[in-house]
């Protein structure tokens, strides 16, 4: 059967085989009874740093001992890269770091690694697909670190299925979970990315890892961001940015600039926002096109922004403001391919599709925070102060913010330099287009 019938998807079912209990049971090194809660040592959760201030960031402060990690995202977008990068950092710190490279040659792995300058006695690379015989090297070596790149193309002679299957690669995970807890080693582990985005292979395998970091942005652009998904040991939602070099993956320290394009104002369709990942806010910009189109059915494309959100926002635009979208295609961009999810981001594409659809540009220098409400209201936002802060830092001058959060400001920012205009609903914020700033 290849479909199964009960939740409709294709190549999901799994043969399992019965084997002799011996080789079935799974390594356990984990204390063999049940103890009082009151009895468990803490001791320090030791977070190894590794030196790349935005992989730790990431990380949630280091490399948590015995944890597993999976790395996900697109071909080519750097993977192999930042662990082998990683890697060198720890390696050089003496730790007995083991790269096992299963999709490409130890030559193809030495031709990138002298690009980006990485080497060291320390640093083992190992051209194995046999999960057995990697086993056999973890137990041999017992390294400080383990680097698995990928998961898919590992497999056990002891599955009858082909690398990449469902079963081959819970039956990996599985092992390399047993090692990471039982050896207390951390493991890395890269996972491919499906067509629609989500990494290939079994849910499960998102479930059973620690953490899983997830590579977003456009290969084909400079900029990449690696975020955090899921973290047992640290919060989620973080972010590290960086710019893809001949040399490597490089950290961008200070997003903020990176995503922007002067102060806007010049040219209609763009609006600029600060957006909140993790402990730290930036600018980003919107952009939005609309264009007539004679089709019954208009498009609505989005990059960076959920598109179910940005159907509301035209309806609520349609309902509330006037402003007829029918007829129209549209698309909205949030620049340097990051994802903005939060909802504070409404107002600003609200602004650049309204900007768009009239013509006109917003005013240079101005930022806009705040969710839209079905009613068109805009609604309060969290960290208004911070979100301030960095655009007054960035030079803007004046930030558009949902009336309720200024009456709420306790402490208001230091006013130096920026002015802030409140905003009920969002034909107030269309009145802006007239406003000289
Ligand atoms: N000389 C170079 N200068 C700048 N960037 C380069 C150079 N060579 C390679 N790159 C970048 O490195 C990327 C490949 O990185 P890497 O092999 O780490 O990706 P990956 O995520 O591991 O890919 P895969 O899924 O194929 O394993 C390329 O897409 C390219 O952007
Ligand atoms: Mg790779």
């Amino acid at each position: 059967m290849g479909k199964c019938p009960q939740c409709g998807e294709w190549n999901t079912l799994v043969e399992e085989e019965l084997t002799d209990k011996a080789s079935a049971a799974p390594i356990s090194m984990r204390e063999g009874k049940p103890i009082s809660f009151d009895a468990i040592e803490i001791g320090t959760l030791y977070k190894k740093r590794c030196n790349i201030g935005e992989l730790d960031r990431v990380l949630g402060g280091g490399i948590v001992e015995g944890s597993l990690v999976l790395v996900g995202g697109d071909p080519g977008i750097g993977k192999s890269t930042i662990l082998l990068q990683m890697a060198h950092n720890l390696a050089s710190s003496n730790m007995r770091v083991l790269y096992v490279t299963g999709e490409e040659s130890a030559v193809q792995l030495k031709i990138r690694g002298e690009r980006l300058g990485v080497g060291g006695a320390h640093l083992l690379i190992y051209p194995e697909v046999i999960l057995e015989k990697i086993k056999e090297q973890i137990f041999f070596l017992s390294p400080g670190l383990v680097i698995i790149d990928s998961i898919q193309s590992v497999f056990s002679s002891r599955i009858d299925a082909p690398p990449g299957s469902v079963s081959q690669i819970r039956h990996c995970a599985g092992t390399l979970m047993e090692i990471a807890k039982g050896m207390n080693i951390p493991v890395f582990v890269i996972g491919h990315v499906t067509k629609d985005g989500w990494i290939a292979g079994p849910k499960m395998l998102e479930h059973l890892v620690d953490t899983v970091l997830y590579f977003e942005g456009d290969t084909s652009g400079a900029f990449r961001v690696l975020r955090t998904v899921k973290n047992r040991f640290g919060p989620t939602g973080e972010i590290g940015v960086f710019e893809m070099k001949a040399n490597g993956l490089v950290e961008v320290k200070d997003p903020s600039g990176v995503f922007i394009h002067g102060l806007g104002g010049d040219l209609s369709g763009s609006a600029v926002m600060t957006t909140i990942e993790g402990t730290r806010a930036f600018v980003v910009e919107v952009q939005s096109l609309v264009s007539r189109t004679t089709f019954s059915m208009p498009k609505r494309i989005s990059i960076g922004v959920d598109l179910s959100r940005i159907s509301v926002l035209l309806a609520v635009m349609e309902k509330r403001a006037g402003l007829a979208f029918s007829n129209a295609d549209v698309v909205i961009s949030v620049a340097g391919g990051i994802k903005v999810t939060e909802p504070a981001a409404d107002l600003a594409v609200v602004m650049a599709i309204a900007s768009s659809a009239l013509d006109k540009p917003l005013p240079k220098g101005m930022i806009f925070i705040g969710e839209v409400g079905l009613n068109g209201e805009i609604r309060a936002v969290s960290r208004i102060e911070t979100r301030i802060n960095e655009a007054r830092k960035m030079g803007f001058s004046t930030v558009t913010i949902p009336d309720v959060n200024v009456l709420r400001l306790d402490k208001p920012p230091a006013k130096a330099g920026i002015r802030l205009v409140p905003v009920v609903h969002i034909k107030d914020a269309f009145d802006l287009f007239e406003a000289k700033v």
